[in-house]
């Protein structure tokens, strides 16, 4: 038994803000941004909200695969920028589009969200525990950058990406995950402090952070380079497959330069490694599957194909999954 993709769908904010929109606040060019991370514009919520782009890629994941919202068994959400610390995404979402049979849950491991809540449904599938599953990566991150900070707040964008997953004869091959706390703070965003009338402090200004994303972008880079190809070697061994089997690799939308030294770790041409952050920047979580819809709407993925899916993000999580289209 295994778990298949059957539908796809993804929503993003109808505002658009490009390379040049920055240059009016920002001291930065859009030829800097090209250059350093391939990305030339994003898309920013204005009226949007976390839960409403997953809820649409949702309803367009059910529709692509035939499904109703009352089929769901399980809704995993994963996000680190929903809009409540609770009730969970997974639940708003619930309530949004009615799948009053499923239960529902957040998963939190940043931009590998979307490959560890499938990895996680798929544990749950393949135990038998439920039939079906409803994966979202959605975020909002326009709202916890700093946009005063050239070198993160240029890089991220917003939207959401869910697919449905089902028990099937074929689909997830291997998976492969892991995480490396002690490396954490180069990627982090801090919550309110610790600060009540028990505190010694209990009156003094506690700060913690500045309250927005916060990163060390070389070591993210070097993280990523090194840890990615590790993660897809490992998922390969695992599945049995040979490097040269494989049709796609759908990886996180971080930065192309981080891509472009991925396949060339792995001596795998580029043109296999499909790109949509021109368009969006780094969307965390809502990247690989928004990339995973734009494929299966435009015809690019044939039943029966190899994919290699791969994330990496704060946490450290990383991971990688082996499935058949
Ligand atoms: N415009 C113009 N100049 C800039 C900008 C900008 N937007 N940002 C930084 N600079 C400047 C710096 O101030 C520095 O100037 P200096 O030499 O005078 O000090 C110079 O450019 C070089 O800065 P670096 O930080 O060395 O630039 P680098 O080539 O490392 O690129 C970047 C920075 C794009 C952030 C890169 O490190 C990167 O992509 N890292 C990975 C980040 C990432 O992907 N994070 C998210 C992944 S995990 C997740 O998805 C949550």
């Amino acid at each position: 038994m295994a778990t298949r993709i059957i539908g796809t769908g993804s929503a993003t904010p109808a505002h658009v803000v490009t390379n040049s929109d920055l240059e009016g606040f920002l001291d930065t060019s859009d030829t800097w941004i090209r250059e350093r991370t391939g990305i030339g514009s994003r898309h920013a919520a204005t009226t949007e909200t976390t839960t409403s782009l997953a809820a649409e890629a949702c309803i367009k994941a059910l529709e692509d695969a035939g499904k109703k919202p009352e089929d769901v068994d399980l809704i995993l959400a994963a996000t680190v920028s929903p809009d409540c610390t609770f009730p969970c995404l997974a639940c708003q979402i619930q309530a949004e589009i009615g799948a009053d049979n499923a239960t529902a849950y957040d998963v939190n491991a940043a931009c590998a969200g979307f490959l560890f809540a499938l990895n996680s449904a798929t544990a749950y599938i393949e135990c038998g525990m439920y039939k079906n599953a409803l994966i979202v990566g959605a975020e909002v991150l326009t709202k916890i950058v700093d946009w005063n900070d050239r070198s993160s707040c240029i890089l991220f964008g917003d939207g959401a990406g869910a697919a449905f997953v089902e028990q099937a004869d074929t689909g997830v091959v291997a998976m492969e995950q892991g995480a490396n706390g002690k490396k954490g703070m180069v990627l982090y965003r801090y919550e309110r402090p610790v600060q009540n009338p028990f505190c010694e402090k209990a009156d003094e200004e506690v700060s913690q952070g500045s309250g927005f994303l916060e990163m060390n972008g070389q070591e993210v880079f070097r993280f990523a380079v090194s840890q990615v190809p590790e993660s897809i070697q490992k998922v390969l061994v695992k599945a049995g497959w040979d490097i040269s089997e494989v049709d796609h690799f759908v990886l996180h939308q971080a930065n192309a330069r981080i891509i472009q030294s991925i396949a060339k770790r792995l001596g795998e041409p580029e043109e296999k490694f499909p790109m949509n952050l021109q368009k969006y920047g780094n969307m965390s979580s809502a990247s690989i599957p928004v990339l995973l819809d734009e494929l299966n709407k435009a015809g690019e993925l044939k039943r029966g194909e190899k994919l290699i899916l791969s994330g990496f993000g704060a946490g450290l999580t990383y991971g990688a999954t082996a499935l058949i289209w």
